[in-house]
């Protein structure tokens, strides 16, 4: 099965697709790590693995819809089967979707449909919730919308910042991460897929 990873930040959660392939405890191809804008860790840590990688840089397209043909063509180069945003950092449009349909896979740091946005961490924490967590879906159109595939819980500490609490969340969510693409790769299986 192959996935192209879409990542904006230091890409930590990639990192933990990358071992977990390396390792053998997870049998997909990354066939490609892409990100929105130059110098992220993430296109970094994929160059350090040895995988190919690509930036359809944002900030160069006047236009949103242009940007967003040149990632669904820049994606569609290196025929996925899953598209999989790790902490990737745009919302996609229909194009980019109607291109992979309902395999583009999205991570988030809370439970949704609570706290979604750019600030899912800090949100839960401000609002004082005791438990928080991660989400894997299929995303769509919306921000952080779509099936959700996967959750699991995490609980808020007394003294939580959010750089502690999102790091515990990430312990999380690359395990999800992990769990739900092995998951998808079975379900192929027994379906006859490759
Ligand atoms: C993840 O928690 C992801 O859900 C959120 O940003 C974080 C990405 O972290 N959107 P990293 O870039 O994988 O370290």
């Amino acid at each position: 099965m192959r996935i192209v990873v879409l990542v904006s930040g230091s890409g930590s959660n990639l990192q933990a697709v990358i071992d977990a392939v390396r390792e053998g405890s997870l049998p997909v191809t990354i066939a490609a790590v892409g990100a929105d804008r130059p110098g992220t860790g993430g296109v970094e840590r994929a160059r350090a693995a040895g995988l190919e990688t690509f930036v359809v840089n944002f900030g160069q397209f006047h236009e949103r819809p242009d940007w967003n043909r040149a990632l669904t063509d820049a994606v569609a180069a290196y025929e996925p089967d899953y598209v999989v945003s790790s902490g990737f950092m745009r919302i996609v449009d229909q194009h980019f979707l109607d291109r992979f349909p309902n395999r583009y896979l999205n991570t988030h740091p809370a439970l949704l449909p609570s706290f979604p946005g750019a600030h899912g961490v800090r949100d839960a924490l401000a609002y004082g919730v005791k438990v928080t967590g991660c989400t894997v879906m299929i995303a769509d159109a919306g921000v952080d919308t779509g099936p959700i595939l996967a959750q699991a819980p995490v609980a808020v500490l007394p003294d939580d910042t959010e750089d502690a609490l999102h790091e515990r969340i990430k312990i999380q969510e690359r395990r999800l991460l992990i769990e739900t693409l092995a998951g998808l790769v079975s379900s192929r299986h027994t379906r006859g897929g490759a």
